[in-house]
């Protein structure tokens, strides 16, 4: 079985593979969440780059001949140099990795009116500022805020979703960001685990009187860029094996995994999860 492997730091890629299955339901897929070291960010460089390297070769291993990046952190952290210097030293050099940060950037200059663009996200994904980059080689004349949210994704991946104590952050966050730009009208969900929490946020904008602002998460940007990646690509789509099974695998807990990710995934299927052990 030749699978396309879904990699993220923990839950938040889950809202990315949801689209690309719902859009791609012919392939098979092994989904991957490293939620035994999540949250990646606050973490450095070196530790993103190695952990997503790590995961990246191990779905190699399991026979994926591409894998998605459905995390922004490991995207901004580790995509380009797994691009230029990984992938050609390997055994088989056609092996592909890609990530969410350039479909979201594509997508979004066409949904912004004001030409004013914030973006939540971990600190790791501001501080390689690699949205901004993305944004400048694409349009001019956008302007893009951007919001470090660090406890969004602990909070997050404890399972505490509708928490008193989440909403106040949100509340934070939020309110900075749109000081710092009042005329923002569009909000990159620049961290795959935000969709996971769309009804906080889009109560929260109520709250703070901004009903209008766009919301936009990375699922259907991410996943259109795939269908049409493969269809640019014939030799990895027919590489890929059709399927239609999905295999889960967390490094972390397998129940928590489970239940979160049946209720996630919006499907009437049970989801199974096994445990990955990284080795040594
Ligand atoms: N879901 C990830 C992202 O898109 C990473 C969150 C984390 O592990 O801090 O950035």
């Amino acid at each position: 079985m030749y699978p396309i492997g879904i990699f993220d730091s923990g839950f938040g890629g889950l809202s990315i593979f949801r689209e690309i299955r719902r859009l791609l339901p012919q392939y098979d897929y092994i989904f991957l969440g490293d939620n035994g070291r999540a949250p990646y960010g606050d973490r450095s460089f070196e530790e993103v780059f190695s952990f997503t390297n790590q995961a990246v070769r191990r779905l190699f291993a399991m026979g994926c001949p591409l894998v998605i990046l459905a995390c922004n952190t490991a995207s901004a952290k580790a995509l380009r140099n797994i691009q230029q210097h990984e992938l050609p030293a390997m055994d088989d050099p056609t092996r592909r990795v890609l990530g969410v940060i350039r479909p979201t950037v594509e997508r979004v200059a066409n949904l912004t009116y004001s030409g004013h663009i914030g973006l939540v996200a971990t600190r790791a994904t501001v501080s390689s500022r690699s949205y901004d980059m993305e944004l400048a080689h694409l349009a001019n004349g956008l302007r893009l805020t951007a919001r470090a949210c660090p406890l969004w994704v602990p909070l997050i991946e404890s399972g505490r979703l509708t928490s008193p104590e989440l909403k106040e952050e949100v509340k934070r966050d939020l309110s900075a960001l749109l000081a710092a730009d009042p005329d923002i009208d569009t909000i990159i969900l620049g961290c795959t685990h935000y969709p996971l929490i769309t009804s906080l946020l889009q109560q929260v904008l109520q709250e703070l009187d901004h009903p209008e602002i766009i919301l936009m998460p990375q699922g259907k940007p991410v996943s259109y860029a795939l269908q049409d990646y493969l269809r640019r690509h014939p030799e990895m789509e027919q590489r890929i094996t059709r399927g239609g099974s999905t295999q889960f695998f967390t490094t972390g807990d397998v129940a928590s995994f489970e239940r979160l990710a049946t209720l996630f995934m919006g499907h009437n299927e049970r989801i199974h999860a096994e445990r990955l052990e990284w080795g040594v």
